[in-house]
């Protein structure tokens, strides 16, 4: 299962990814936010789903909002969480293959609807490979760890 999430920016680029998601039958589930006039805090939304996935009741996310940046920078302070803002195809299938990425964020004031529904395709069918790239991944949560608190 899929969480998706945007900021008022966001919210139209994600209306046409869930209406994709609907037509290749992905299933998913939409956190929010739920217009695009009323002004909210993307890295509200972007917690939404970086929690859906960190605690595994969803096995990967999409979140958007004007630049993808804020709502990355927000989902990617989650322990577990590695979101990759992806802006071409071969970035898409590269935060997959290489980085192992759980979370894909977009711009939505960066791409057009056309390249956005191809960086979702290409991100949901590439594979992390492994391999000396695990090694790499691995150390992700060996930073994590590092700079961890207690978290109550
Ligand atoms: C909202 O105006 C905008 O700042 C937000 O969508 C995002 O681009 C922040 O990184």
């Amino acid at each position: 299962m899929l969480a998706i999430a945007s900021d008022h920016a966001g919210f139209d680029l994600k209306s046409e990814i869930i209406e994709h998601l609907k037509e290749i039958n992905v299933p998913f589930e939409d956190l929010g936010t739920c217009d695009c006039t009323t002004s909210v805090d993307y890295p509200d939304f972007g917690l939404k789903v970086a929690e859906a996935v960190a605690s595994g009741t969803h096995d990967r996310g999409i979140i958007i909002c004007g630049t993808g940046i804020g709502i990355s920078i927000a989902a990617n302070k989650v322990p577990g969480i590695r979101a990759a803002l992806c802006t071409d195809t071969y970035m898409a299938r590269m935060s997959r293959e290489h980085n192992d990425a759980n979370v894909l964020a977009l711009g939505a004031r960066v791409l057009g609807v056309g390249l956005a529904v191809d960086i979702v395709d290409t991100w949901l069918n590439a594979s992390f490979v492994g391999g000396r790239h695990q090694r790499r991944v691995d150390k992700f949560a060996d930073i994590e760890t590092k700079y961890s608190k207690t978290h109550t």
